[in-house]
């Protein structure tokens, strides 16, 4: 039996990392990727709390990722609250999950907010306009309104947030059976340390 080559970055540290940002960033780019939808984990005062999101972008210089939302949210007033966060995705296509866990900045009226909304897509501005707010308890179902594309660019634009996770600690694994591979990455004042742990 054939078995597929091992990927370039097996028992290469460095290029492990730079696979995980890599991935990260098709991920941010492409909806078919594993890594395009993260699970979000916050801190509210009940315990921890779990929702997807659409990762936006992930760059790889400052180790930074961004994911939008609606300040109205919960999770926008966990994350002004505790702004400690982790974030988690696995991609079936290649074996490999990465967790990310750090600290969240929520931008709602400054020049990183701008720049997300400009480039954000109308049909994705309508949940902005939403009302009444995320997490409002409805009579019935139905019982909220969308504005149409045109007028959500007016009126989401105050409801939205843009949120940026400064990762603090990486965890990648890689799945197979000639022998999983695991590292993990830690970032100090003088840059990222890391190194392989046991899968
Ligand atoms: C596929 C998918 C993508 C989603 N993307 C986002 C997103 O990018 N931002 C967001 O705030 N909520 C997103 N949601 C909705 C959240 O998972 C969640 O249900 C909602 O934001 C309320 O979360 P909260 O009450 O914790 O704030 C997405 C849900 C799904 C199923």
């Amino acid at each position: 039996m054939t078995r597929a080559p091992l990927p370039d970055f097996y028992d290469d540290l460095d290029a492990t990392f730079a696979a995980l940002w890599r991935l990260l960033g098709d991920g941010a780019a492409q909806g078919r990727s594993g890594f395009h939808l993260a699970a979000l984990a916050t801190l509210s005062p009940d315990g921890p709390r779990l929702r997807t999101v659409v990762l936006r972008e992930a760059d790889a210089e400052s180790g930074t990722l961004r994911f939008h939302c609606d300040r109205r949210s919960d999770k926008a007033a966990e994350i002004l609250e505790n702004p400690a966060c982790a974030l988690a995705a696995y991609d079936e296509a290649s074996k490999i999950q990465i967790r990310i866990e750090g600290r969240a900045t929520l931008h709602a009226d400054d020049s990183v907010a701008e720049a997300a909304w400009a480039g954000s897509r109308a049909m994705s501005r309508v949940c902005y306009g939403a009302d009444p707010a995320p997490g409002t308890a409805l009579p019935t179902g139905d019982a909220y309104t969308l504005p149409d594309e045109e007028t959500a660019a007016t009126l989401g634009r105050p409801h939205f947030a843009a949120v940026m996770v400064r990762a603090e600690r990486l965890d990648f694994l890689y799945l197979d059976r000639r022998g999983h591979r695991r590292a993990a990455w830690k970032r100090s004042p003088t840059g990222w340390s890391g190194g392989w742990i046991a899968p």
